[in-house]
């Protein structure tokens, strides 16, 4: 059996104080097999927001593996968010000492973010041609007694919450990935948790969202995912932060 906690945009800068203390808390107590973070470390990858992201990834104590999301490419630098978007973002993942590395279960990242897109907001999705292409080679790499989970920021299809990705890109991804038969395609991104099937041209592919440990909540308190892979099948429960009021909900778009 193998059990990953799946949480989602810490957006240190606005970080919820209390929603981070209780997930690092269940982490040193339940002690899962990794924690999987689909980005969104900071609010505008500002030096001290991901100071205070690698800081709190140290607390944890268990093998992470972390994927960037829109807010972690440089905001204030234009010329850095051309030249080496990623560059932050590398050196917090450089700053994990333990990988995560799981025997019958591997896990590969699809970058959705981009530094720079034709359409005006860039925060939104998009899985470039090559970026796709090379995650398939990871899968195709691996061996078909490995279950395969695919990790990326952005949910590749709309997922019915209130906030929207609009990945670029994202259907043609999303039947590449359920040809291959992957267990899951985990995300974050849109701030409220979800867990579907989504239909494709070739086939059905699950898909799971983590919420925010952030105060930019959508329609539900904090929350993380708590993943358990059991010879083959996996389940997924949304814990939740108690005790948050509902005035806290729709404050932020
Ligand atoms: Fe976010
Ligand atoms: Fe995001």
């Amino acid at each position: 059996m193998i059990r990953l906690f799946h949480i989602s945009d810490l957006h240190f800068g606005l970080e919820d104080t209390r929603a981070l203390d209780w997930v690092a808390r269940a982490v040193r107590d339940e002690v899962p097999d990794g924690v999987v973070i689909t980005g969104d470390f900071t609010m505008r990858a500002r030096p001290g927001e991901f100071a205070a992201a690698a800081r709190w990834i140290a607390t944890l104590g268990v093998p992470v593996q972390i994927d960037p999301g829109n807010h972690d490419l440089p905001y204030f630098n234009p010329i850095e968010r051309f030249a080496d978007p990623y560059r932050r973002f590398r050196a917090l993942e450089a700053s994990i000492e333990r990988p995560l590395q799981l025997g019958p279960l591997a896990i590969v990242r699809l970058p959705t973010t981009a530094a720079a897109q034709w359409r005006f907001n860039w925060s939104r999705g998009t899985v470039g041609v090559g970026a796709l292409r090379r995650t398939l080679a990871q899968i195709d790499a691996i061996g078909l007694d490995r279950a395969v989970l695919v990790t990326c920021h952005h949910p590749l299809v709309e997922a019915g919450t209130k906030g929207r990705a609009l990945t670029h890109g994202g259907n043609r991804a999303l039947a590449e990935l359920a040809r291959r038969g992957v267990l899951a395609v985990l995300s974050g991104h849109v701030h409220d948790a979800f867990d579907l099937i989504q239909q494709t041209p070739a086939g059905p592919v699950r898909m799971i969202g983590a919420g925010t440990l952030s105060q930019r909540l959508r329609t539900t308190p904090p929350t993380f995912n708590d993943l358990m892979l059991d010879r083959g099948r996996l389940t997924c429960r949304v814990r939740r932060l108690e005790g948050v009021g509902a005035e806290a909900f729709g404050r932020y778009k």
